[in-house]
């Protein structure tokens, strides 16, 4: 049997903290028979010699361009833009496959270079769920960076500049400290509670004191009446994590909140779902996404109103770069140990067939 070589390349997206192998994993594929080489990058959240400990080859930042075009290249995000041809096999996120901006471009790179792209967002199980997604720590970020606005607010202030925590247990106790020591007293509503952001947002409340009853946790059973719903005015913080796949009627509205005058208790609304600019988004109360620089934007209620912040930030796991990595990457691995049977194992021959459709409507588009 030959073995497998993987060549895990840097990041280069602004910010981007996490990374598709982590030396766990990393080392679960090495005593699998695989060969894997990891470019030295200061972004990551783990140090490169954290990897050569468990036996990677280190290589120099950026230089996967360069390597052999039979070793496939493993990423997180997509590539900087570029008309380089791509010979290499790609895993990674491209966003290029429900023609966003710049679809055709992306794609028609491997179109003249040859390569083949496995798309992480379309790795499926045979129930068609994807293997490995960032949920669960995008509702613990969202909900831990909720409790930092409420904490803010409640002492008259705006919440400033959200920075990546070195790992969970710093997150909890930097989120108790600001809220005097623990979260008690706090309610929170989640809606999509029993899904992945769900069940992280969830978690991360119960972590910083939250009591269990504080914790109001709705999945379709409880929003089948249809909203807007009062329960939510009720709750300081309205995490939403919903996975939005048809019209519903609104969660919440800005007439019901302008209703409920001062005796409101919500304060926070952070929105996992981000769905902001779809046109069926249950929360129309905002119209922008927010960044880790100017987390919260304030809905617009009138005056004499309590505060009411949003927060729609659509990055969230980069916030807890370390676990989010980590339970990623774990849940990637027993497909990435299938990935030598690729042309067989149905994880991978799916992937490949959708990117050779996509890559067939992106050849058309750019005139290849
Ligand atoms: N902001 C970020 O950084 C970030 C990161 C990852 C995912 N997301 C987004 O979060 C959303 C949820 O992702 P997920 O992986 O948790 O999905 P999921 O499928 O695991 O969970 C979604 C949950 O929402 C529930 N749901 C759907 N419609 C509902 C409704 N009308 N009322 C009540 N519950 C409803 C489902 O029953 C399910 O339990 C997606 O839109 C995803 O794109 C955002």
């Amino acid at each position: 049997m030959t073995t497998q070589k993987l060549w895990l390349r840097c990041e280069k997206k602004p910010f981007e903290r996490r990374s598709a192998l982590t030396p766990t994993t990393a080392k679960k594929l090495i005593d699998a028979g695989f060969d894997i080489t990891v470019e030295r990058d200061e972004q990551r959240i783990f140090d490169d010699n954290e990897f050569a400990n468990v036996g990677c080859k280190l290589v120099d930042n950026n230089t996967w361009p360069t390597a052999p075009a039979d070793i496939p290249i493993i990423g997180l995000k997509e590539l900087p833009e570029s008309d380089e041809p791509l010979p290499h096999t790609h895993i990674q996120f491209a966003h290029c496959f429900k023609t966003q901006g710049g679809w055709s471009k992306v794609l028609s790179r491997f179109h003249r270079g040859g390569g083949t792209l496995y798309d992480l967002e379309f790795l499926n199980d045979p129930t068609g769920r994807r293997v490995a997604a960032f949920g669960y720590h995008a509702g613990f970020a969202g909900a831990a960076a909720g409790a930092l606005a409420l904490a803010s607010q409640r002492k008259g202030n705006k919440l400033g500049q959200l920075v990546p925590y070195p790992n969970e247990d710093a997150m909890i106790s930097s989120v108790k400290e600001v809220l005097g020591g623990t979260g008690k007293g706090v309610r929170a509503l989640v809606i999509g509670a029993l899904g992945r952001c769900g069940r992280g947002a969830v978690d991360f409340f119960r972590k910083i004191g939250l009591e269990e009853d504080d914790i109001l946790k709705w999945d379709m059973a409880e929003t089948a009446k249809g909203g807007p719903f009062e329960e939510l005015m009720d709750v300081d913080i309205f995490v939403n994590c919903i996975y939005l796949s048809s019209s519903i009627p609104p969660f919440l509205t800005k007439e019901q909140l302008q209703g409920a005058g001062k005796e409101r208790r919500l304060a926070v609304v952070v929105d996992v779902s981000c769905d902001t600019t779809n046109p069926f988004n249950p929360i129309p109360i905002y119209n922008i996404n927010t960044t880790f620089s100017e987390p919260t934007v304030p809905v617009d209620l009138g005056p004499d109103l309590p505060m009411l912040t949003t927060i729609s930030i659509d990055h969230l796991p980069t916030l807890l770069p370390r676990e989010a990595s980590e339970q990623f990457s774990s849940d990637l691995l027993p497909s990435l140990l299938e990935f030598p049977q690729r042309h067989t194992a149905p994880v991978w021959t799916n992937a490949e067939k959708l990117f050779r459709e996509k890559l067939a409507l992106a050849a058309k588009e750019e005139g290849l």
